[in-house]
């Protein structure tokens, strides 16, 4: 479904990317790991094309997306034409509207009506807590109901490929547990899924397979059960 290969990413004339190649397979559950400044949120800037100044700037490889090329691509139509959501690090919901303005605002896009009308279900049964506070103005949400939105309105604008910028950052374990549960439902019912986290003991509970960046390269790859095992993740990274 995605493919990255030999990816070189600059931000000014400092290389943040040194060549990464890594492939997420349709159905999939992919995550990638590593510390502060690895990388991560680069290579989901780059794969989603964002508008400068903010954009990495690509000067080296290859982003395939269902055999198409996403670098001539503008980013406003990776979402709509590719179906490619991104839920950022840090939420960036609108505070000053409703829970269920900010789900309609994420299917603007959209021309399937009938099957949005579904989707609305499906959000308010994976996400009880957003059905009972619709109304309710966003900026009065805890955090972790805040990213349980965010990624409430990714699946809204109808992508079937979904990424995720460390969604577990800021949330009580319950939670993430629960948030985690809520993106392995939407993945066994189809959606593939890109996750980005620091926190390697979640991430590999419940994804297939994993990536660990550091400093700009990929270190390791594996299943995720493989991973867990492997005596440097958990020396660095499982404590
Ligand atoms: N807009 C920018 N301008 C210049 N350098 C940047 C910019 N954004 C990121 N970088 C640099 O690129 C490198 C990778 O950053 P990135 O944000 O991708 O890391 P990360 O793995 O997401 O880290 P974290 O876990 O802290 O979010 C870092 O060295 C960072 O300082
Ligand atoms: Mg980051």
């Amino acid at each position: 479904m995605l493919e990255i290969e030999d990816l070189h990413v600059q931000y000014g004339s400092i290389e943040a990317l040194h060549g990464i190649s890594l492939k997420v397979e349709k159905g999939e559950m992919v995550a990638l790991l590593g510390a502060n400044g690895a990388g991560k949120s680069t290579t989901l800037m780059s794969i989603m094309r964002l508008p400068p100044p903010e954009a990495p700037r690509v000067t080296q490889g290859r982003i395939v997306y269902k055999g198409v090329d996403l670098l001539p691509i503008a980013a406003h139509q990776v979402v709509a034409e590719h179906k490619i959501a991104l839920v950022p690090e840090g939420r960036r919901v609108f505070g000053n509207m409703t829970v269920l303005e900010n789900l309609e605002l994420a299917t603007y896009a959209r021309k399937d009506r009938a099957q949005v009308q579904k989707d609305y279900e499906r959000v308010f049964s994976l996400f009880p807590r957003m059905a009972d506070r619709k109304h309710q103005r966003v900026d009065t949400l805890s955090g972790g109901e805040q990213q349980m939105l965010a990624t409430g309105r990714a699946f809204m604008s109808g992508a079937d490929f979904i990424l995720l910028d460390e969604p577990s950052m800021g949330l009580a374990p319950l939670l993430m547990q629960e948030l985690f549960k809520v993106l392995q439902d939407l993945n066994r019912s189809g959606t593939t899924i890109f996750v980005v986290e620091q926190n390697a003991h979640i991430a590999l509970s419940y994804a297939h397979r994993a990536y660990l960046m550091e400093a700009g390269r990929i270190v390791m790859e594996g299943k995720a059960a493989a991973l867990a095992e492997n005596p440097e993740i958990q020396k660095a990274y499982l404590g």
